[in-house]
């Protein structure tokens, strides 16, 4: 092979190199241009438990997110990464942060979520580090990174500061059954196991 055709060889692989380096540069800088409008609304629907177990408090909280997040989607983006942090202040800790719950949101057509009945993911992730769960009130945070195929990771969030506040005394756990909000009235939710995944719908 001659020298030239490894020149031009050259010249064809920096070629399509600058044009590749282009395009992705392209593509992140569309993504400053895209516009999104996120819509995230939380309440709290009521705790389904307040235990004292050995070495600390565990709360079993009941939420209702609405999540419309596909306008994050543009054709660059590759995945969401959702996920609810459930936060409360102690004297202990300044700052204590569970995640709830999370999901992938793989396209468009799956970022609407609706969830009546979200619940912990994970039996285990709404303790105190003690017994200072007792009406406490607490935040919620839904979070969500948006991963681009090209380009940067950027994560955006609303919290709802105050959003509720666990009930004065310990409360035995019953599925589908919450303790409402600033009494001590009791009324059913949705105990279908579908509540533990993301129910996602279509608009
Ligand atoms: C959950 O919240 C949505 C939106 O805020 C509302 O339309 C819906 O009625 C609520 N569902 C329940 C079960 O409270």
């Amino acid at each position: 092979m001659s020298s030239t055709w490894i020149s031009r060889g050259n010249a064809l692989l920096t070629f399509v190199g600058s044009v590749l380096a282009a395009m992705a540069i392209a593509t992140t800088c569309t993504d400053y241009i895209h516009r999104s409008d996120p819509k995230v609304a939380c309440s709290f629907v009521g705790t389904e438990g307040l235990q004292k177990e050995f070495g600390h408090d565990r709360a079993h909280v009941v939420l209702n997110l609405t999540a419309d997040l596909r306008s994050e989607f543009s054709w660059n983006t590759k995945q969401i990464f959702v996920y609810v942090n459930f936060e409360f202040k102690t004297r202990k800790n300044a700052r204590n942060q569970m995640v709830m719950w999370s999901a992938i949101l793989e396209d468009k057509e799956h970022a609407y979520i609706h969830l009546p009945a979200l619940r912990a993911q994970y039996p285990y992730a709404l303790t105190d580090q003690g017994f200072n769960l007792r009406g406490r009130e607490f935040d919620v945070t839904v979070a969500w990174n948006v991963m681009p195929r090209v380009g940067v990771l950027y994560t955006r969030k609303r919290t709802f500061p105050g959003i509720g506040r666990l009930p004065e005394a310990y409360l035995q756990p019953t599925l589908g059954r919450v303790q409402l909000p600033g009494s001590t009235e009791m009324a059913d939710v949705p105990a279908a196991a579908h509540d533990m995944e993301p129910h996602y719908y279509t608009a």
